[in-house]
């Protein structure tokens, strides 16, 4: 009998290691043999923790399982509570267009033989026998666009990367997932962490760097484990080392933990984390791209964007580049959060409008109550309202409509929700995480709380200096986070001015 049960963070916290035991034991007082596969999850967060058990070799799901569930998976399986079916029919997983995560819950996430067997190393094979400029040419026409938030084309990187002369280049990927609502990173790095290893491999010989690092956050100790583990396979299998995969070109690379900052998130701030500095922004330019990792030439890419790499050249840029609308090409790993009935990981082409995501895949709220706002990209990203729900899921659309797609996380806020207080959260978050190198950010988060408070006890004057010292911070500060901070504030005022007028009305 085989059983995969997810080893999955969201699973574990939700009782999954207490399954695995419940199984091992059950399974072991019955005197049946079981083999028990901790995979990734498949992204179905309301299901979790969701068991599969091979039925005539098809995954059956029973989910969300509890201890009390785990004897009926020994008994008629057809009967039991919390049978789902074949998990590859659920409607979930029907509806996704799964690219970067088409092994993430499949597969055993250590075994290098299950990763090859579902595809795993084909592109890097393919990557071994071109030369860099084909290598660079094959993500150029993929349409590949950083997918950690700025949406900066991957092949224009690499190629300045490339055609930078220097005895040493880097990759480092950006595995210092800060977004509030955002799993996607956490979930591939757990569940195929080898994708990401091929992925800075094919980078690595790309461009001409023989070295690469994984800057991951403190806060995924399992996630850090599960890479560190599979770097280790890697070297030991010859995907990483002298000669990766018989190209002649070497490549290796090692994981970083940083100690927690967002602000660390933001390129050069991880490169002087990931240098044993402070985690401070660096003015740009010069870009990390020519004066990276120790001064040199480096490609900073978020984990997406690296992880989905092998697949491109497994199947080709074009049939990448097939997926998509306009300049948004292929794929987007959709994280929907927040108050929701459907939580989850849900990759799709871009082009779905964001009502669908919300309504239809998401299933509205959790609490029942109607969608007030859907807040997109982040901490630093707009706050959507109904009215925007046709907006298509793309760099572009969502750019025209005062938004960003960001990280791609989508948190959902029922009617319930104070938007003058969400306001109030992003400038204070902007205050306990910035930096302090510029003054917008630095001074200015503050001076947007206390004005937020002065809106709050009804001074109307308070919103006109608001919106200006938005401008400021937008127009004046070094990084993103002083820089967007206004995105979420000014989006929370412009679609819910009744939220800002409840104080003042109250007191008249
Ligand atoms: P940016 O627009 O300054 O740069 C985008 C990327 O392109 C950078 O890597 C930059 O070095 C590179 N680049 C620009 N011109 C280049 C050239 N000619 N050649 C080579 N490379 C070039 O954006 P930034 O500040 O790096 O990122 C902001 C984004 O980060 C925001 O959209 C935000 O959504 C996102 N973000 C993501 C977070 C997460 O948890 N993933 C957290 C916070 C923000
Ligand atoms: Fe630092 Fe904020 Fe300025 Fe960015 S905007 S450099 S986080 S002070």
């Amino acid at each position: 009998m085989k059983i995969f049960l997810p080893l999955d963070s969201v699973a574990k916290a939700l009782g999954a290691d207490d399954l695995a035991t419940a199984i091992t034991k059950e399974a072991a007082q019955r005197g049946i043999e079981v083999t028990l596969v901790r995979n990734g999850s498949r992204g179905m967060v309301w299901l979790e923790p969701l068991a599969e058990v091979v039925i005539d070799g098809v995954r059956h799901g029973f989910g969300p399982m509890e201890p009390g569930d785990v004897a009926g998976l020994f008994g008629n399986l057809s009967a039991h509570p919390k049978a789902l079916g074949p998990v590859d029919d659920l409607p979930w997983m029907q509806r996704q267009t799964r690219l970067t995560f088409a092994r993430v819950g499949v597969i055993d996430p250590l075994d290098l033989a299950d990763y090859e067997a579902h595809g795993g190393l084909a592109g890097l094979r393919r990557a071994a026998n071109m030369s860099n400029e084909e290598i660079v040419a094959e993500v150029t026409t993929s349409g590949l666009r950083g997918r950690g938030g700025a949406g900066f084309p991957t092949g224009i990187k690499w190629n300045t990367v490339l055609g930078a002369k220097a005895p040493q280049k880097y990759i480092v990927c950006n595995a210092d997932e800060g977004d509030s609502g955002t799993f996607a990173d956490r979930m591939l790095m757990e569940g195929d962490p080898f994708t990401l290893i091929e992925g800075m491999a094919i980078a690595g010989l790309g461009v001409g760097a023989t070295k690469g690092y994984v800057y991951m956050r403190s806060e995924y100790p399992d996630a850090v484990a599960v890479m560190q583990a599979a770097v280790q396979i890697a070297r030991a299998k010859g995907v990483l080392g002298a000669d990766v995969l018989g190209s002649g070109h070497a490549f290796d690379m090692e994981v970083r933990v940083g100690a927690g900052a967002y602000v660390c998130g933001e390129e050069t701030s991880l490169l002087n984390s990931l240098e044993g500095k402070r985690g401070v922004v660096r003015a740009k330019p010069p870009l990390p791209a020519l004066e990276g990792f120790l001064g040199r030439p480096t490609v900073v890419n978020n984990v997406i964007s690296l992880a989905t790499v092998p697949v491109i050249f497994e199947r080709g840029a074009q049939a990448y580049a097939d997926f998509g609308l306009g300049r948004s090409r292929g794929t987007v790993t959709l994280q929907i959060a927040g108050n929701v009935k459907q939580g989850g990981l849900f990759e799709t082409a871009f082009g779905m409008t964001l009502g669908e995501a919300v309504d239809v895949i998401g299933g509205g709220t959790a609490s029942g109550r109607p969608v007030k706002a859907v807040q997109v990209g982040g901490p630093l990203g707009a706050y959507m309202p109904r009215e925007k729900f046709e907006t298509a899921i793309c760099y572009e659309a969502f750019d025209q409509q005062g938004g960003l797609i960001g990280h791609a996380g989508l948190v959902i806020f029922d009617d319930s929700t104070d938007m003058l207080d969400m306001a109030r959260f992003a400038m204070e978050f902007c205050a306990i995480e910035s930096c302090g190198k510029c003054t917008p950010c630095r001074i200015g988060s503050v001076r947007g709380v206390e004005t937020l408070d002065r809106i709050r006890q009804g001074d109307t004057g308070a919103v006109a200096l608001l919106t200006d010292l938005c401008e400021t911070m937008k127009d004046g500060s070094l990084c993103a986070l002083g820089g967007f901070t206004p995105f979420p504030v000014m989006s929370a005022l412009t679609h819910f001015p009744d939220d800002f007028a409840t104080q003042k009305e109250a007191a008249e």
